[in-house]
């Protein structure tokens, strides 16, 4: 237990680099927490600035989740306990304690947790999240399906994992709300 609870702090921590932040300042673009969609992730930063620094946040959100998760499974944590570091990771990314508990969203710390999963499980999850971007233009759509998928996909290719995986998306949907309502209303910017 200790050992579990020790991993979801160092995963909480970890998360709480919002790279969002530094990486805006290295390539002097605004703060993404108040331009575009208000979010420290790397669709907002895409819309800032473009491909190379979104694609940098992303990796480096990508591998908060995926260091802690696989440092946990060395460690011979049970899959719900891993599934308590990836929230924890996850819940460092959306309110992050060194940047005043405002964060991003989570998909790709999230996408970060899942990698040790498997390349088929994540690899389908990505592909999925391209074809309905690809539709729509909506990021945040695109999340929403793939999360919505997730635990299903879990059940089928990872059973022991189909409840971590489901808090991570329950997470991950709750912190959409803002782009649910828009979707909602038919006011959400396609990207
Ligand atoms: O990954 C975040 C994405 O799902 C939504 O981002 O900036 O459009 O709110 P944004």
């Amino acid at each position: 237990l200790i050992t579990s609870l020790f991993m979801v702090l160092v995963a909480y921590l970890l998360g709480s680099i919002t790279s969002a932040l530094p990486i805006a300042k290295l390539f002097n673009l605004p703060d993404p927490r108040t331009q575009g969609s208000n979010n420290a992730g790397a669709t907002n930063i895409y819309r800032l600035g473009g491909k190379r620094p979104a694609l940098l946040v992303l990796c480096a959100d990508i591998l908060k989740g995926t260091v802690p998760v696989y440092v946990g499974f060395y460690l011979g944590l049970t899959p719900l306990a891993l599934g308590f570091v990836a929230l924890g990771a996850c819940l460092g990314h959306m309110y992050p304690v060194y940047f005043q508990f405002q964060g991003g969203k989570g998909v790709a710390t999230a996408l970060g947790c899942f990698l040790p999963l498997g390349f088929d499980f994540v690899g389908i999850l990505i592909t999925l999240w391209i074809i309905i971007y690809r539709i729509f233009r909506w990021s945040s759509l695109a999340a929403l399906v793939t999360v919505g998928v997730a635990p299903s996909l879990a059940y089928w290719l990872q059973p022991d994992f189909t409840y971590p995986v489901a808090m991570l998306s329950g997470l991950i949907v709750f912190q959409h709300r803002s782009n649910i309502l828009r979707l909602v209303q038919g006011t959400e910017p396609k990207t």
